[in-house]
């Protein structure tokens, strides 16, 4: 089965670049960077990966992306989780950046834009591997950090295909940052936002009302609302599902309880990604597996799972037919 679940040709479309850092490239990079963590071991790294909820996890993450200075880190970061996805048959990648996390700190929109997209490009040409960009607003900031953020990307909109909004949900509803996107779609930006992981079915109703995603991120609290599930169903609007992220940070109980399949069975266009593996004990085919061994998951099941990943991506329709 584990065969079954490495061999099968997967897309990968809820990745937090940032959340690819593992603590031995956290360690190599404060070291080179001079900079100092709370930590004074490997083990304390893993050891602080403990998480309550969404905000207990943030607070870490930050902390980590910290070591992230020069952009041969940020190629270095990319590079390593390109490699991964050529260990783990994933053919297709759209990947999140949180540039807020590093200028708020002083680096440049470039040095970070420039680090990613340099291993992007590598990645095709030596793993055979296709990735978009998606650039995420962190939606504790202000509407005005969003806007100058967006406004800041425009000169690199080659390279961008969408934007996104994620960091702390709750207390941060989708109506926040609706002029934001409202502007990015005029700049012919997909939108995507994080939506019902941690926030309740209000949220994705308004991600879908006044932001007009393209996609969802998470979702799992639609089936909340039948006529949420019923909508998603008719619209075949995807949610990026990530299991082992959901159980890490409590926002489902345990993996015999996760939802994916059940809204699969529904109709729901739903899709299984990582989130952040460095901080959640699995890569993609690890999520996989964990449909398999605490839902039973089927092979039909993790096929079509599998094949949702490319029909939900931002891949031309003819780009899609090569995998459906
Ligand atoms: N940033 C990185 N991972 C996230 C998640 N799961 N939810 C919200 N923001 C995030
Ligand atoms: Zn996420």
């Amino acid at each position: 089965m584990n065969n079954f679940i490495q061999n099968l040709p997967k897309a990968e479309l809820h990745l937090h670049i940032e959340g690819t850092l593992e603590p031995e490239l956290m360690f190599k990079l404060a070291h080179k960077n001079d900079v100092i963590l709370p930590y004074k071991t490997i083990q304390e790294v893993r050891d602080a990966y403990n998480f309550s909820s969404l905000q207990s996890f943030l607070d870490l993450y930050y902390a980590g992306a910290s070591v992230l200075i020069e952009e041969s880190d940020f190629f270095e970061l990319t590079w390593a989780y390109l490699q991964k996805c050529k260990e783990q048959t994933i053919l297709h990648v759209e990947i999140f950046f949180d540039p807020q996390t590093h200028t708020k700190r002083g680096i440049a929109f470039e040095t970070v834009l420039k680090g990613i997209v340099k291993a992007l490009q590598k990645g095709k040409k030596e793993l055979g591997i296709s990735s978009f960009l998606i650039m995420c607003f962190l939606r504790h900031l202000s509407e005005e950090e969003a806007f100058k953020t967006l406004q800041e990307s425009l000169a690199f909109k080659h390279h961008i295909i969408g934007v996104g909004l994620d960091s702390s949900e709750v207390g941060h509803p989708p109506s926040k940052f609706e002029r934001v996107f409202k502007m990015a779609r005029q700049e012919g930006y997909k939108v995507v936002a994080h939506a019902g992981e941690e926030g309740d079915n209000s949220y994705i109703w308004e991600a879908i009302k006044l932001l007009h995603v393209n996609r969802i991120d998470h979702g799992i609290r639609c089936d909340e609302d039948a006529t949420l599930v019923d909508f998603l169903v008719q619209k075949q609007i995807p949610l990026t599902v990530c299991p082992l992220s959901n159980v890490k940070l409590k926002a489902v109980l345990n993996m015999p309880k996760h939802n994916i399949l059940s809204l699969l069975k529904q109709g729901v266009l739903v899709t299984v990604n990582s989130d952040d593996p460095a901080y959640f004990g699995g890569y993609l085919n690890e999520n996989y597996a964990a449909l398999k061994e605490h839902l039973n998951a089927s092979k039909k099941e993790l096929t079509t799972l599998a094949k949702n990943s490319f029909q939900a991506s931002f891949l031309s329709e003819n780009e899609k037919q090569h995998y459906l």
